[in-house]
């Protein structure tokens, strides 16, 4: 028999739902982002995220239960709900307790109106799981049917070496199998994402962040001679790798933003401060973050005797990132794989919640559930 879960993630500025059929098929992905309305604050702004979620919430579910229902029907979207939804998969957290409220609500409404179970979700833990889908690149707003990749479960050797890297998160883990996961370390201060973030909006760029500092950072390597640049000792922005190597599966990039102000403030002082040199500054942030990422996983992976390595999270879409892990892998003489969900399952989404719950079923009543902004990334 078929079993339909119906996946709710809104724990950051994102609002979406999916339908995923027996943890195979992603049936519809619907994503709705706030991004714009933050974008004057130079942040998000957790309100604002909230109220645009309220707004989005229904739309989303909308969009994802269309390819459920025939068109023309008098039926209720609680009456299609009941009919096919098995189970309802929704993030309690980590993230902003407003915005998990609505996607916690939301599930526990339909719950409660129809009977069918939740399973609860920790989303950080989720993003890992995007690296278990296989063509899913046509995985958009539209609802759309993909495979998930039964194929590349059994690709994914294992033990296997997973780097979440999120906005908030930057987390090792071991999996041993796919199922048995233990968490190594991660973030003391600062994510990556939030290094990106911060480091993005000191150099003036109000929106998108990494993806902002990726943007400039290949424009100075592309239409710059870099070189020549890098080798000029007198115009080389250097900013420092913190590889903690006390502590090797920590991750703190808080350091690097002050580094990164104070250079911004000396080029200020000698009237150096230009496109040229923000995308140069753009460049060094970027290649600093990604060193670290790179160097830690690549050792945590030697020591696990790892067979493959899992990227996922928003910071996995960087590209520096994906070439760095690949040129690093070859110098190691170990054939790991490298897996790196697409772009569009790295950031956060419904799908890898719902394939989530498919692979740790264990869903509870409606009147268990609550969210939990603070929820523990240590398993
Ligand atoms: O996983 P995600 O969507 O949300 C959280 O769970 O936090 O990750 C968002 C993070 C942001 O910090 C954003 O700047 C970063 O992912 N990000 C990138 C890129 N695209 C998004 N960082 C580096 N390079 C990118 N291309
Ligand atoms: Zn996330």
């Amino acid at each position: 028999m078929n079993s339909h879960i119906l996946a709710i993630e809104s724990s950051c500025d994102e609002t979406a739902a999916a339908v995923i059929l027996n943890g195979k098929t992603i049936l519809s992905s619907s994503i709705a982002s706030s991004t714009l309305v933050h974008k004057k604050y130079g942040g998000i702004v957790p309100e604002l995220a909230a109220r645009e979620q309220i707004r989005s919430i229904i739309p989303v579910l909308t969009e994802a239960l269309a390819p459920l229902r025939t068109k023309n029907t008098n039926e209720t979207y609680m009456q299609t709900i009941k009919r096919y939804i098995d189970a309802i998969a929704v993030t309690i957290g980590p993230g902003l307790i407003g915005s998990l409220l609505i996607g916690i609500e939301t599930a526990k409404t339909i719950s409660f109106a129809t009977g069918i179970p939740i399973i609860p979700v920790n989303h950080v833990i989720a993003h890992m799981f995007a690296n278990f889908i296989i063509q899913p690149s046509a995985v958009s707003r539209q609802p759309s049917a993909n495979i998930l990749e039964a194929e590349s479960k059994r690709l994914i050797a294992f033990p296997a070496i997973s780097l979440v890297v999120s906005g908030g998160h930057t987390e090792l883990y071991v999996m041993k199998s796919i199922k048995n996961i233990q968490w190594l370390g991660g973030t003391l201060d600062d994510a990556a994402g939030e290094a990106f973030d911060k480091t993005a909006r000191l150099l003036g760029f109000e929106n998108r962040g990494g993806a902002a500092i990726q943007e400039a950072a290949s424009q100075f390597s592309t239409t710059q001679n870099l070189k020549s640049k890098i080798k000029d000792q007198n115009s080389k922005i250097t900013l420092p790798r913190p590889y903690l190597p006390d502590k090797p599966y920590s991750f703190s990039f808080s350091g690097l933003k002050t580094a990164a102000v104070r250079v911004v403030d000396s080029l200020k002082k000698q009237k150096q401060y230009k496109d040229e040199t923000i995308q140069q500054c753009a460049y060094e942030i970027q290649e600093s973050i990604t060193d670290v990422l790179v160097r830690k996983t690549i050792h945590a992976a030697k020591i696990h005797n790892a067979h493959s390595i899992l990227l996922s999270g928003g910071v996995a879409s960087n590209t520096r990132l994906r070439e760095k892990f690949e040129g690093a892998i070859q110098n190691s003489g170990i054939s790991f794989r490298l897996f790196a969900p697409p772009f569009s399952l790295c950031t956060d989404n419904a799908v890898t919640i719902g394939i989530y719950a498919s692979i740790f079923s264990t869903p509870i009543s409606w009147n268990e559930i609550t969210a939990v902004s603070n929820l523990s990334v240590e398993i």
